[in-house]
């Protein structure tokens, strides 16, 4: 097949402001063999000039060239006229909404080409590049926190000023899936208290690790479950009753909730009762980021300011990525440039679509006109391996010990260090107790210091203990010209193990500066 010409759209649905493409993924996708034409105009709204998509390679024409183009690169569905603008063979790619719109899976399948759906990317690692979901999640949690700070009239971050001390805001995240957690990221980037909620367990470690604190839905004799595909499943009755006494809780005491609450295929869960808004103080902001979905929230109206008459102002906006259109353009650009170096294996212009791939085959809803929706349901990444088929040996639980159980063997721990430390500074001879005095505090002064550094300082604690590696090697070296065959030893063993940590440190340093740098 000879070179295709790509064509860039300009989006016609109100209040849509991104663009398919900007002038640095025009540069890329001429890299990859393509002749691209732009929409005259195409990129106003996100700030990309008609000048700088010539500049980056592209010919700029009026929309009937682009509409004429081999591969039609488009933001949002198109109209019915839109579709009849393609010429036959064409292939579309956009968000097309196969899942929910089976009207607009029939009007494509009306006709003689191929639709690609940007949101239908199988949510697998490999296809993370391509996941339109995932990046505009992202661009609308961080817009969410910049609504929220927008509405509400104080400060976000604690202050100790001349004229009073300010207490920081304190911020509610109810879903910590892709948005939530940029959400979380960007209220505690601001100075606040962030707390989050989410029946997928898994997600504890996330929220800690960007500032917030995540706050479980104890349920008694029901164990929390890892998601077996990354979502959440429908909570049970028990589950939503305690979440319901947390939220009641919550809404008392923060200033901001921010909702993102989704289950595939189902309408979004209500989390936040009206009785919960009226608890809320006067000046106090929501953003309910299911809106479009039902809402998380009652109340809430998709794509609506709404003041309450206890002055509670909730956000019910559906466009927060656009609200970034710059970002937003650029991002979805760059997956759209994903999904075409897959479908361009000879980086020659040549568009090719292979059924047998996953990704292509699920993002495909029409191939020449063959209506293909739906694809076959795909493994998705956070799923575990599929169970072995030789029956296994049954597995005694993990018993969780009780408080009580876990004092007691602390305390016990405690003290046989302390008989151990008491015998040997009794019965050894002399340098002995001394260094294995030292020996026992250096680990517990390591423990709980170590054990309190925030995972964000990892890496410079990394640095420290690579220095202390390096004591450890010189002073091994040192008594390595011992005589005596124990001191040799002890020797040869503390620079094994010091040198696993320096050379570890070495691999590790290696491994995060290759992702930084260009192939
Ligand atoms: P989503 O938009 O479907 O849901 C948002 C969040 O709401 C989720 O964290 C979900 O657990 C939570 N939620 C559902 N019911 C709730 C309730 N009753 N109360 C509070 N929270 C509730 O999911 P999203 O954000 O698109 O992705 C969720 C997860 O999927 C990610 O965290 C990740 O683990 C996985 N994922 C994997 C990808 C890949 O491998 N390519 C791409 C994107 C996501």
């Amino acid at each position: 097949m000879s070179q295709s010409r790509i064509g860039i759209v300009a989006e016609s649905a109100a209040g849509e402001t991104r663009v398919a493409g900007t002038p640095a993924t025009v540069k890329q996708l001429v890299g990859l063999g393509y002749d691209v034409v732009v929409e005259s105009g195409a990129g106003a709204r996100s700030a990309f000039a008609d000048e700088a998509y010539a500049e980056a390679g592209a010919t700029v024409a009026a929309g009937g060239e682009a509409w004429g183009a081999d591969v039609v690169l488009k933001v949002d569905q198109p109209t019915s006229e839109e579709l009849d603008r393609l010429r036959p063979g064409a292939v579309l790619v956009g968000m097309l909404n196969p899942r929910l719109d089976p009207a607009m899976v029939e009007s494509l399948a009306a006709r003689p080409i191929t639709a690609l759906s940007m949101d239908a990317v199988p949510r697998i690692s490999r296809a993370q590049s391509m996941d339109v979901l995932s990046s505009m999640a992202n661009i609308a949690g961080y817009r969410a926190v910049v609504e929220a700070a927008h509405e509400f009239g104080r400060f976000f971050t604690g202050q100790v000023t001349a004229a009073g001390k300010v207490p920081p805001a304190k911020v509610l995240v109810a879903g910590a899936g892709v948005a939530g957690l940029a959400a979380i990221g960007a209220a505690s980037s601001l100075g606040s208290i962030v707390r989050a909620t989410d029946p997928r367990p898994e997600v504890a470690d996330q929220v800690k690790s960007i500032g917030g604190e995540y706050l479980p839905v104890v349920v008694a004799d029901e164990a929390a479950e890892v998601s077996s595909d990354g979502y959440a499943k429908a909570t049970s009755e028990a589950y939503d009753r305690r979440a319901a006494e947390l939220y009641s809780e919550q809404a008392a005491d923060v200033d901001i909730i921010i909702t993102t609450a989704l289950i595939p295929g189902r309408a979004a869960p209500r989390l936040i009762t009206a009785a919960d808004v009226a608890t809320m103080r006067p000046g106090s902001v929501i953003v309910d980021m299911a809106a479009a979905q039902g809402g998380n929230v009652e109340g809430s109206v998709a794509g609506e300011k709404v003041v309450t008459a206890n002055g509670v102002t909730i956000l019910g906006y559906t466009d927060l990525a656009g609200r970034l259109p710059t970002q937003a353009s650029q991002l979805y650009g760059t997956n759209l440039v994903n999904l075409l170096k897959l479908l361009t294996p000879g980086k020659d212009g040549a568009l090719v679509l292979d059924m047998d791939d996953v990704v292509q085959r699920g993002v495909t809803v029409v191939k020449d006109g063959e209506l293909l929706w739906p694809p076959p349901p795909v493994q998705v990444s956070a799923a575990p391996a599929a169970a072995p088929a030789v029956p296994a040996e049954p597995v005694e639980p993990k018993k969780e010990l009780s408080p009580q159980a876990r004092a007691t063997r602390r305390f016990g721990l405690i003290g046989v260090g302390v008989l151990a430390l008491f015998l040997v500074n009794a019965f050894a001879p002399q340098p002995i107790p001394q260094h294995f005095t030292v020996l026992v505090l250096s680990v517990v002064i390591g423990y709980y210091v170590i054990g309190k550094v925030h995972h964000a300082l990892h890496t410079p604690l990394m640095s420290v203990t690579n220095a202390i590696s390096g004591i450890i090697v010189v002073g091994a070296l040192v008594q390595m010209a011992s005589d005596d065959l124990a001191i040799q030893l002890l020797s040869f063993v503390a620079i094994l193990l010091a040198s696993i940590n320096i050379f570890g440190g070495f691999a590790v340093t290696r491994r995060m500066l290759a992702m930084f740098s260009k192939d």
